[in-house]
């Protein structure tokens, strides 16, 4: 696969004004999400939940691509359409979740390590003829007391690379995503901190795999508080720390930067991306790769009445995209 290819691909992820639905939540978080609002997780509810948000009118617009999970890339439209094709078909390049989840890591108490390059190299060509055209990993690190170690940070990097360079080798663009958690009391100082080793280390391992920046794009965490801290910030404090933290560690080369949402509230995650490229030009797009801040007003009603509420649902995926589409211009109005 040609530089030039995955160059293009990745510059589609991230074109003015569009970004990315993140629809690929293990069928484990899938039972949990929908058990949450009371909805039974079999295969076909998936499915079904899926095409929902997949085929939502006029949100293609907005949106360059989705990322699935293994399941929902072998599934299809009610009507027979594969989900890939379908996309294909309307503008959404395919995106494909290739980690194998997260596992304790052995002698690091409270500390996680992503699963999944034993035989990644197989699956990634099969993904490919499947239609997918980016790949996303996520590493996940926990801020405690006197964690994350360097440890983590490295053993993560380090896998983190290892699927990026296998990814370019099969004609997949990696996304790769070092999540830094929200979870926890730490202040918005503590994440600043954290976030830029955590990306100067992926950086690193990046260069040392031989990586090719123009053919990656980062999914980032934003800088902000822990959840339980007594001192929440401003949206324009997140947003100038975010891009200070992103501008000490990230290369310009990178042809650009999506956020996920991590729990943030889907008014909090529309507006600080907004403000984010307020306070550009940047040395990069920045757009997103919302999970729940996409999906969330819609699973809501889907719930209350599959059949009933079904074009309502649809409706809050095309009003999300558009606001975070909005957001990726600095255009969004509130
Ligand atoms: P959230 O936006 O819900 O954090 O999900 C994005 C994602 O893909 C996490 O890996």
């Amino acid at each position: 696969m040609s530089i030039e290819q995955l160059a293009e691909t990745a510059r589609a992820m991230v074109a003015p004004g569009k970004g990315i639905i993140a629809i690929d939540e293990s069928s484990a978080t899938c039972k949990k999400r929908f058990e949450g609002v009371g909805i039974e997780c079999t295969e076909d509810t998936r499915r079904a939940y899926r095409e929902l948000l997949l085929t939502a009118p006029g949100a293609n617009q907005y949106l360059s691509g989705a990322i699935l999970f293994d399941e929902t890339i072998r599934q299809s439209t009610k009507s027979g359409v594969p989900f890939a094709k379908y996309m294909l078909d309307n503008g959404m390049i395919p995106g494909i979740k290739v980690d194998k989840g997260t596992v304790p890591l052995a002698g690091f108490p409270g500390e996680l390590v992503t699963e999944g390059l034993d035989g990644l190299r197989d699956r990634l060509k099969e993904y490919y003829k499947l239609g997918a055209r980016f790949a996303k990993w996520r590493a996940v690190i926990t801020i405690g007391d006197d964690i994350p170690s360097g440890t983590c940070i490295e053993a993560n990097s380090h896998a983190l690379a290892r699927y990026a360079a296998l990814c370019q080798e099969c004609g997949l663009v990696p996304m790769v995503e070092p999540e830094v958690l929200m979870d926890g009391d730490h202040d918005i100082g503590t994440c600043y901190e954290v976030t830029e080793v955590v990306l100067r280390s992926l950086f690193d391992a990046l260069y040392n795999q031989s990586v090719m920046l123009e053919g990656t794009i980062l999914k980032a965490s934003m800088v902000v508080p822990g959840k339980a801290c007594d001192e929440q910030a401003s949206v324009e404090e997140v947003a100038e720390s975010t891009l200070m933290c992103l501008k000490s560690a990230v290369p310009a080369i990178l042809p650009g930067i999506v956020f996920l949402s991590g729990g943030q509230n889907d008014h909090d995650a529309t507006a600080h991306l907004d403000a984010m490229n307020k306070m550009g030009p940047n040395p990069w797009p920045l757009s997103f790769s919302y999970g729940r801040a996409m999906q969330q007003a819609a699973l809501k009603l889907w719930a209350t009445d599959m059949a009933g509420n079904y074009a309502k649902a649809q409706a809050t995926v095309f009003e999300r995209a558009k606001a975070n589409g909005l957001a990726a211009l600095g255009q969004w109005q509130g």
